[in-house]
């Protein structure tokens, strides 16, 4: 298990930018104060030579990403809902991403190979989860000689960014941190100022915010406001 301690990290949500300025949206964001940019990358994959969807939108893929890198250093937290996340290890490895999030729910078989490969290639291993998933599908994938190195529980059905936050998420993010004292868990999904206290009391360390930030006229207020609801709830015991 990772031995850091464990920090806030606040990720708006670049999927609630403008796409068509997303080099000055970033660092709008970065000079408001965000840790990380998290990018929700939306593709139709082909399986078996049938075309499948994760989820039923399409936002961007590794070009992007390979962009937007020429423009900022930031994190950037790439969240795959996509159906064979393997395929898309090595372009976005190469496209400059920080962390490869990808969803346990099409990774029951493969997971071991996709987290080798996200390391040789340089990126952070995180898994995800929808809000019908168990927590436990993700044990093993906390457990072994490879572990991911964090844990995103959707508290919003994936797919679409300003939904209403769950909060019987907050059951699995509680027994999470239990579990696991410094492990990075990430809520997405409806997270802003009315619900960041109650994730945050969970125990969630990595706030992806999308609506909340890029529509109040004062973003950096509202990162502030998400990372002190963090840092208060952070015991002496994470760290
Ligand atoms: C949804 C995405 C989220 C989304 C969050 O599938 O994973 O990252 O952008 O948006 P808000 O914060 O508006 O719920
Ligand atoms: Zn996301």
């Amino acid at each position: 298990m990772p031995t850091t301690a464990v920090e806030a990290k606040i990720a708006p949500s670049m999927l609630s930018s403008d796409f068509a300025n997303l080099a000055s949206e970033a660092e709008r964001m970065v000079s408001f104060g965000a840790d990380w940019l998290h990018m929700d990358i939306m593709i139709i994959d082909t399986v078996d030579f049938y075309l499948w969807h994760f989820v039923p939108n399409l936002t961007i893929g590794a070009p992007v990403i390979a962009s937007l890198r020429k423009h900022t250093k930031a994190y950037l937290d790439c969240h795959l809902m996509v159906t064979n996340p393997l395929d898309y290890v090595d372009q976005l490895g190469k496209a400059g991403a920080s962390g490869f999030t990808f969803h346990v729910e099409v990774s029951k078989d493969n997971w071991q190979e996709v987290v080798k490969e996200i390391k040789l290639k340089g990126m952070r291993p995180g898994v995800a989860l929808k809000p019908g998933t168990p927590i436990e599908d993700v044990y093993p994938l906390l457990e072994g000689e490879n572990p991911v190195e964090m844990v995103l529980v959707m508290t919003v059905e994936p797919g679409f960014g300003g939904q209403k936050f769950i909060p019987d998420m907050m059951n699995k993010v509680r027994t999470l941190r239990e579990k696991y004292p410094k492990l990075d868990i990430e809520v997405d999904g409806g997270l802003g100022p009315s619900t960041i206290d109650e994730a945050a009391a969970a125990g969630a360390n990595c706030i992806v915010a999308g609506s909340s930030v890029f529509g109040d006229p004062e973003p950096a207020r509202v990162i502030s406001l998400l990372r002190t609801s963090v840092n208060k709830c952070l015991k002496p015991n994470f760290i």
